[in-house]
């Protein structure tokens, strides 16, 4: 298959091991001049707008119409799989070049810079314009659709998610000569912060936060911390939590992406088309981020189809899969969902 072969080609960019593509690096660069020429030979019209998302647009009969669009993100996690984010980009061209010239226009798009915090899907919803639809097929990342023996399902919302650094400043001294009482030992400090983040998360129903980094200084084995700096990832399914757990924490955040709803035209036409070809529509809620959720903070009406995961749903790792089968379901429901969407066939 055309699209499984893509993926292992944008995979092998980057001197790995795993995905190598992480937002504004040579990676993601070359990723997107790939797809870039894949856009072209469909077809389409290409554009990369200021931001550097990249558009491959069919113009619809009505050019005064709404458009619609389909895609993800090129950039990957450090060491990352090879499906998250790139599937829902090629997903939409395959889709795209299926259904052909219609009333409204069609793109595909691919953000810059998902994983670091959204960086293209925000810069897009700052500057605009923006399509009416935004339909995002990506996989699950999670273990649900496994378990339940499901290829698809239909997401219903996305977490929020409030990401930012936390410093904790102490005092440098000499490891050996410097009595333990009265130390001000940044990394101790910051140690019983990362316990505080998983507790905040532990009690908020639904909620998640994680600290994934630490950059401790000066960073000797015989030198007392004098800063810690932390990374702190917390997300829940509403503000309400999501305001509650970062309090709970005690962070400012620097990155804020509102928890979603997805359309609920567009579920319902996902959910049609699933039934169509004889499969069940699990709704999900999406524990991971996605530019659908910032699209649609901003007022697009977006839809998510989930393609389940194998490996036990593990993600954001080399050991990332889906099925070539599954793979296969998600571009028709994809294209029959644009096929509705984007009107007549012209
Ligand atoms: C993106 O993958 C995120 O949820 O952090
Ligand atoms: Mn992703
Ligand atoms: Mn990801």
């Amino acid at each position: 298959m055309r699209i499984l072969e893509r993926i292992e080609q944008i995979y092998a960019i980057g001197a790995g091991p795993g995905a190598s593509r992480v937002g504004g690096s040579q990676g993601e660069q070359d990723a997107h001049d790939l797809v870039a020429g894949w856009l072209r030979e469909a077809g389409l019209s290409v554009e990369s707008d200021p931001s550097g998302n990249l558009l491959g647009r069919l113009p619809g009969e009505d050019t005064d119409a709404a458009e619609v669009w389909v895609g993800s993100h090129l950039d990957s996690v450090p060491n990352g799989g090879r499906f998250d984010g790139v599937l829902g980009v090629l997903a939409g061209l395959e889709a795209i070049e299926r259904v052909g010239r219609r009333r409204r226009t069609l793109a595909v798009v691919a953000f810059r810079d998902e994983e670091r915090g959204f960086t293209g899907s925000l810069a897009r919803v700052e500057h605009g314009p923006l399509p009416e639809l935004y339909v995002e097929a990506h996989i699950e990342q999670g273990p649900v659709l496994e378990r339940a023996s499901v290829p698809l399902g239909v997401v219903t919302g996305i977490v929020g998610v409030a990401r930012g650094e936390v410093v904790v400043h102490g005092a440098a001294g000499h490891a050996g000569t410097t009595p333990m009482a009265g130390r001000r030992d940044a990394l101790c400090d910051a140690a019983e912060l990362i316990l505080r983040v998983r507790d905040a998360a532990a009690a908020t129903p639904e909620g998640v936060a994680t600290v994934g980094q630490l950059d401790v200084v000066p960073g000797a084995a015989n030198v007392i911390p004098e800063r810690a700096t932390l990374s702190v990832d917390a997300r829940a399914p509403d503000r309400q939590r999501l305001g509650a757990l970062v309090a709970a924490i005690g962070f400012e955040p620097s990155l804020l992406a509102e928890p979603a709803r997805m359309d609920e035209h567009v579920q319902t036409v996902l959910r049609e088309e699933l039934e169509r070809l004889g499969l069940p529509a699990p709704e999900l809620v999406s524990g991971a981020g996605h530019d659908a959720g910032v699209l649609a903070s901003a007022g697009v009406r977006c839809g998510m189809l989930f393609v389940r995961s194998g490996a036990g749903g593990v993600s954001h790792s080399p050991d990332e899969w889906s099925d070539p089968a599954d793979i296969a379901l998600c571009v028709d429901v994809l294209a029959a969902t644009l096929e509705r969407l984007a009107g007549a066939r012209v």
